[in-house]
């Protein structure tokens, strides 16, 4: 039987098999291993029980805007229908494919307002391979039941390694030297550029970005300082600071690895630019808004800042193109781009295969397990609730997935509808007005389990339920 809840489970068997589209050629190694690690159709495993359809074809996936062949593979793994795109829909057209799909997977060109979700009969669950959700109507999922997954943290390290990168470029001045002879100028010059061995280097956040940064520093023979507003343990021999002030005067480089939050922004102005060592250099590959970008210039042309490498702004062009990043997107503009050793790059400190390929896994994974467990960890806009799996030779065990408006009252009326069979395990969350709710009950015959459908069916906060078995 299905994960699928029992209205759309008709429907899907009802519903001709059609795949359409291709996704090209499948990786194996790192991928399958870890693939190898995801529920099955076909348990490996004598312990666990595989909750999950189990006829090919029942779950429908629509994937657009070409999401790394990491993800097509996962689904086709588990039997799925996959259908593929490599570009994002006009609204019409997703309109139409959007009304009987289960999951969907987009990047960030798709825009999945209320006006496209509403089509949506069957959908359970949306994944965005990339950071941000923004292009999501997340309040409308939301109350319509459906979860949303992203994919945070698979591009950490290669944004340590482009900072990495812009350290050496900074200290050695290769920005300036690269535009010089692509003009034909030849400046052989040793005034002013260093090596990085033996500098500090100033973290402000140490999360994953900023962590991962801090091993490789130190393997460069870089002595790591960090600011944090949480106390983390230090990688390696980094040393953790308690104010900003003290990494900003300890620190031959300081970069900014923060959430853009009220605290955060422009959290370096012209207060801490005038508190850096003289000749420091500063890095932001973070948010747009944690530089007083203004500020910064004024630094630099005050010869107290030596150089910057700046990868995200306040404001970013929506699409590639000549001429996108002028005065009328940011002020500041033509100023800044006229300073000596400014490295400028396009928001690219995620922008790797390696990254694209690590969202693939993550984000189809999470999507897999919500699917086949109903395992909801981090999800943006629903509450983090799991179960451990079913033992294997639980035969007459159901998993009932109930998600429901966050009102008194409602583990009561669920409980008492389940009370006729015993109830294994149980998981409730709320966040804000939306509730989840996980159970898993045992001893419950085939003819129960319509009936169960039906009474939850019919209880007032409910916004959807799904029986897996
Ligand atoms: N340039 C890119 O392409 C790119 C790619 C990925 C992430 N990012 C950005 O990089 C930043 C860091 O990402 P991450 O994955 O390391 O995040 P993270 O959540 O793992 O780490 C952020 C750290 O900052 C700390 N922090 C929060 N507020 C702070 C404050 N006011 N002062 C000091 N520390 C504070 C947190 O405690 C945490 O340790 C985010 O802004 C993210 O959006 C940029």
């Amino acid at each position: 039987m299905s994960a699928l809840d029992i209205n759309n489970l008709q429907n899907t068997f009802q519903n001709a098999i059609n795949l359409s589209g291709s996704a090209g050629a499948v990786s194996t190694s790192p991928t399958q291993s870890f693939m190898d690690t995801l529920p099955r159709r076909m348990s490996t495993s004598k312990h666990a029980k595989v909750l999950k359809p189990f006829s090919t074809g029942d779950m429908k996936i629509l994937l657009l805007e070409n999401v790394n062949e990491t993800a097509v593979s996962i689904f086709k793994e588990q039997g799925y229908q996959v259908e593929f795109n490599k570009s994002s829909l006009p609204e019409d057209e997703l309109i139409k494919k959007i009304e009987d799909v289960h999951a969907i997977g987009i990047r960030s060109k798709t825009k999945l307002t209320s006006n496209v979700l509403k089509h949506a009969k069957n959908l359970v669950v949306i994944g965005c391979f990339c950071i941000g959700t923004n292009q999501v109507d997340l309040e409308y999922a939301t109350t319509h039941g459906i979860a949303v997954f992203n994919s945070p943290f698979s591009n950490s390290r290669s944004v340590a390694e482009l900072v990495i990168a812009e350290i050496i470029s900074l200290a050695r001045q290769l920005g300036d030297r690269s535009i010089e002879l692509h003009t034909g100028t030849w400046n052989k010059v040793s005034n002013k550029c260093w090596e990085v061995r033996g500098k500090t280097l100033g973290i402000i956040g140490y999360g994953h970005i900023g962590s991962q940064l801090s091993v490789l520093a130190e393997a460069m023979g870089m002595h790591v300082f960090y600011y944090d507003t949480v106390t983390i343990m230090a990688l390696g021999t980094a040393k953790q600071v308690p104010t900003l002030d003290e990494l900003l005067k300890k620190s031959d480089f300081v970069t900014c690895h923060v959430p853009a939050t009220a605290e955060t922004k422009n959290m370096l102005s012209a207060p801490q630019f005038a508190a850096m060592k003289d000749g420091a250099y500063v890095i932001n590959a973070s948010r747009g808004t944690v530089i007083d970008i203004p500020a910064l210039v004024q630094a630099c042309k005050a010869n107290k800042i030596a150089g910057a490498a700046l990868d995200v702004y306040p404001n970013e062009p929506g699409k590639n193109g000549a001429g996108a990043f002028n005065d009328d997107l940011n002020s500041w503009t033509s100023e800044l781009v006229s300073l000596p050793n400014i490295i400028l790059t396009p928001h690219i400190g995620g922008s790797t295969e390696e990254a694209q390929s690590a969202i693939g896994v993550e984000v189809a994974t999470s999507l897999t397990k919500y699917i086949n467990e109903g395992n909801s960890v981090g999800s943006v806009n629903f509450p983090e609730v799991s179960l451990r799996s079913l033992d294997y030779d639980q035969e007459n065990t159901v998993r009932v997935l109930y998600i429901h408006h966050n009102v008194p009252g409602v583990l009561k009326t669920v409980n008492n509808i389940l009370s006729n069979h015993n109830i294994e395990k149980q998981f409730s969350d709320s966040n804000g007005d939306i509730a989840y709710l996980m159970a898993d009950i045992s001893s419950v015959d085939q003819s129960d389990i319509k009936d169960i459908y039906t009474q939850l069916n019919e209880t007032d906060p409910k916004i959807s339920i799904r029986l897996l078995y």
